[in-house]
């Protein structure tokens, strides 16, 4: 078997990744912000100009949604730019690129969980550039991924439901927004499920990939709550009140509402079943008090 390279090692989703190929026995060379940033082709042509690889999966991303919409120049150039430079370094050493992108890429106005074969339409800089990005992947050959997650949450990194976790357990009163809808994406179970399309699954394209179902913000909440809850955690609150997305105002960025990720053609290819999203959030929570980061009381 060849070299898989990760990018994007040091972030919530590439971590875990890289850890979870590593233990089984994948040949893994990860790279984090630090040892290679992207935006600088030189430093690309430094660190895998001489490395034999057949496997790229790009996870590194400017991901912070409020940042890019006002650093349009920074956002096109790291996730649109860069995407395209990766691609054809990969196409150059006839090695598979897959690229992680975003339901971001919707405008989230179909109520019909998104397919591959559905429109994008992105209504914030960030969606607009991870767009750049995989247009520019799906262009330069036939055998590369790009490969869209959504609401991604896992050990590696804090997201929603630790948030929502750690606020409960400190202050009395819990909000999250309840008039949007999306599903959450498990990092380790995006591990397993990814693996097939980095050699066994022929060709390339575009990959939904997701727990399955689709939830709001603030159902997500209550269930990570109703999970710790259950896992005996001291919450201080124990419901998630709703509270409408146009309240947030620190939200600089356009939002999609509806971008829960049709996941039948990762079944159909991969051959694994996602888990709904419920059993994935609370298989979750279980791992994390019982690694001893949330405590019973
Ligand atoms: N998080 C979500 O809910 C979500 C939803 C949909 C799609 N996605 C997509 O999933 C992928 C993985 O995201 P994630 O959740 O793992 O986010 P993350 O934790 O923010 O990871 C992204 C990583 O990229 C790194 N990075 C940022 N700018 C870089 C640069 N110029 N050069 C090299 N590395 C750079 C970040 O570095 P730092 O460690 O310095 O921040 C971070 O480690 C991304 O493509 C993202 O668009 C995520």
């Amino acid at each position: 078997m060849g070299k898989t390279v990760i990018l994007g090692a040091g972030g919530r989703l590439g971590a875990a990744l890289a850890r979870e190929w590593s233990a089984t026995g994948e040949d893994v060379l990860a790279f984090d912000r630090q040892s290679l940033p992207l935006g600088d082709p030189a430093r690309l042509e430094q660190a895998l100009g001489d490395v034999d690889f057949d496997v790229l999966v790009n996870c590194a991303a400017l991901t912070n949604v409020d940042y890019c919409e006002t650093h349009a120049e920074e956002a096109f150039k790291i996730n649109g730019e860069s995407a395209n430079e990766l691609a054809l370094l990969c196409e150059q050493k006839n090695a598979r690129c897959v690229h992680i992108s975003t339901d971001y890429v919707f405008d989230g106005k179909s109520k019909t969980p998104y397919k591959e074969t559905d429109a994008a339409s992105p209504i914030s800089v960030y969606g607009a550039s991870k767009r750049m990005g995989e247009e520019a992947v799906l262009a330069v050959g036939p055998n590369h991924w790009v490969v869209r997650v959504s609401w991604v949450f896992g050990p590696d990194r804090a997201s929603f439901v630790d948030q929502v976790i750690a606020r409960a357990l400190n202050e009395d009163k819990v909000d999250a927004v309840n008039d949007k809808w999306a599903v959450p994406t498990y990092t380790l179970e995006a591990a397993a499920l990814l693996w097939p399309f980095l050699r066994q699954v022929p060709g390339g394209g575009i990959l939904h990939l997701a727990n399955t179902g689709a939830c709001t913000w603030q159902e997500y909440g209550q269930h990570a709550l109703d999970c710790a809850a259950k896992a005996g955690l001291p919450l201080k609150a124990t419901k998630v009140g709703g509270v409408p997305m146009e309240s947030i105002k620190a939200f600089v960025a356009k939002r999609p509402v509806h971008t829960a990720l049709d996941t039948s053609k990762l079944l159909n290819l991969g051959r694994l079943a996602p888990r709904p999203w419920k059993e994935a959030v609370e298989g979750y929570v279980h791992n994390r008090v019982a690694a001893g980061v949330w405590k019973p009381a």
